[in-house]
């Protein structure tokens, strides 16, 4: 395949994306866990393993094409956030996953990599999905304060058992 190289650095960018992506959820899921806001801390675990899980496809993805899966974090992760910050944080990293995913679906595309334009364009719409969710928090938190984080605090933050290789039914 031509510019295989060049597929290859992008899945590459993208898998230090979301590994970055599930680090810093992880910490916040932490977070919002310690402060009692149960439902939010669940949502944010399970995203923060969707995006442990589009690491994988893309690792994959990348041995398929004879490269090397990255184990990098695209930046740092940030702690000690407040919880009005999470949020809009949040929206703000699924929009750029959503646009350099846009432009790296569309190069796979030109370059004849049906298999990694698809997986590009499966994961816009999970991060669509993830950016739908932050961006309604962030909303609910600006427009009704305390009366919407005062209905989640003590709520569960029980996720169920995500599948996994001891857990296999969910
Ligand atoms: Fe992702
Ligand atoms: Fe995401």
């Amino acid at each position: 395949m031509e510019n295989k190289d060049k597929i290859i650095e992008m899945l590459k960018k993208a898998m230090a994306m979301e590994i970055q992506s599930a680090h810093q959820y992880m910490h916040q899921h932490f977070e919002l866990d310690d402060q009692d806001f149960g439902e939010l801390a669940k949502n944010v675990k399970l995203i923060a393993i969707d995006e442990m899980r589009h690491a994988e496809a893309l690792g994959e993805r990348i041995k398929e094409l004879g490269g090397e899966p990255t184990s990098q974090l695209a930046g740092p992760i940030v702690k000690g956030q407040e919880l009005k910050e999470i949020f809009p944080f949040d929206a703000k990293e699924e929009e750029e996953a959503i646009k350099a995913y846009t432009e790296f679906a569309k190069l796979c595309r030109e370059y004849g990599d049906t298999i990694s334009a698809n997986l590009f364009e499966e994961m816009i719409e999970h991060e669509q999905e993830h950016y739908n969710y932050f961006s309604n928090v962030d909303q609910h938190i600006q427009s009704l304060g305390d009366a919407y984080l005062g209905r989640l605090a003590g709520t569960s933050a029980d996720t169920g058992k995500p599948k996994g290789f001891v857990v296999k039914d969910k």
